[in-house]
Order: structure tokens, then sequence, then C-alpha cells
């Protein structure tokens, strides 16, 4: 039995797919957080019946409130499905260890600040990269530097297009976010 909250800014692929893994499970999604109302993420666990609850940045910044509610629902663990504002210090101190985030490169390559979405991909293929992937990695003080839980690789055609590669590095999170999440429940004897 496990209570999750994803956090997610954009078009919410992510957070659908792990929702829909998890529908039929002992582990519920307890709610979907969000910085943007008018986002794809918002809309998709509206539609999947998933409570949903936006925050203004300043509220990321100060989480007070955020905590007591993940700590209301007794939230387990918080996914980062596509979500683009910095994590505070209060939030790490409050769930160590209990917040996952998915990175689309092999990191330590291609993280930090400013590397995200498209703008990973145009660097990589701007280094003519051999493969590139995700990375799937617990969240510390230091960005995209927390302990990497799994790493899933692509190979880097000479032909692709940052669309082409995006297209092959979802397709990649689509099938092993989800099973990574199941599988670090498991670790932590939640699952
Ligand atoms: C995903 O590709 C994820 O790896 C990336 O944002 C995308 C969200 O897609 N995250 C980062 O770049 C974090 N630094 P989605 O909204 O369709 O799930």
């Amino acid at each position: 039995m496990a209570n999750i909250a994803i956090f997610a800014s954009g078009g919410g692929s992510n957070a659908d797919r792990i929702i829909r893994y998890f529908q039929e499970t002992d582990t519920t999604v307890s709610v979907l957080i969000s910085n943007k109302l008018s986002s794809g993420a918002v809309e998709k666990a509206n539609a999947l019946g998933i409570l949903v609850r936006v925050f203004t940045k300043q509220q990321f910044e100060h989480p007070i409130e955020i905590i007591n509610l993940l700590v209301e629902l007794k939230v387990d663990l918080i996914v980062l499905a596509g979500f683009l504002l910095k994590i505070n210090l209060d939030l790490i101190h409050a769930f160590p260890d209990r917040i996952i985030n998915l990175h689309p490169s092999l990191l330590p390559k291609y993280g930090g600040k400013g590397m995200y979405g498209k703008f990973v991909h145009q660097a990589v293929l701007f280094n003519k990269e051999k493969y590139s992937g995700i990375s799937i990695h617990l969240v510390n003080e230091h960005f995209d530097e927390g302990r990497i839980l799994e790493q899933h690789k692509v190979d880097v055609e000479e032909q692709d297009t940052i669309e082409s590669l995006s297209d092959k590095i979802q397709q990649l999170e689509h099938e092993q976010l989800p099973k990574a999440i199941k599988q670090y429940l498991l670790k932590l004897k939640l699952h």
C-alpha cells in the first residue's frame, strides 16, 4: 500500500502513464500537483479523476502548504514527471529519499540548470553523441545529482532530429518510469 504524488508542469504524457499503470493496484496516485493550470498534465489528471492541486511559483518556493497537503494525504513518494521548477530544500528535507525525478539524458551528462526537454536533445545532437537515454534518480540538494536508480539507453542515429530523438526518449520513459516507481516502492517495502 503506497500513496504517490505526481508533480508535473508540461504535457503530462508520463503522468498519464503512471496514473493508468497504478489503476487497479494497491498503490494510489493521491494527487497531481502542478504550477500550471493550463497544462496537459492537469487536463489528463482531471480526465482520469485524480485530485489536482495547482500552486504558484511562490508557493513552491515556500512550500509549507504543499508539505501540509502531502502529509494530509499520507504521501509516501513524490514523482517529478516533467516538473520544471526547482524543488525547495524544505520539501527535500520533509521527504528524504522519497522524491524521484525523471530526466531525459544519461546523467551526469546533460543535466543541471536549463537542461530540460528539447534543450537536452539539441545538445546531444550538437555533440554528435552515439547514445542518449533517460535517468530516473532521487532528488537531493544538488540539481540533477541525486542517486541514480535506473538508466536506459537509446541509439542516436545520424538522421535523428530533435523531434525524432524526443519521440524515442518519450517512448522509453513511458515504458520504464512506471516500472521503476514500482521497483523503488518494493525496495521501500511499500508495494
Ligand atoms: C519528459 O521527457 C521528461 O524527461 C522531461 O520533461 C518531459 C515531460 O514530458 N523532464 C525534464 O527535462 C526534467 N529536467 P511529459 O509532460 O509529456 O511527461
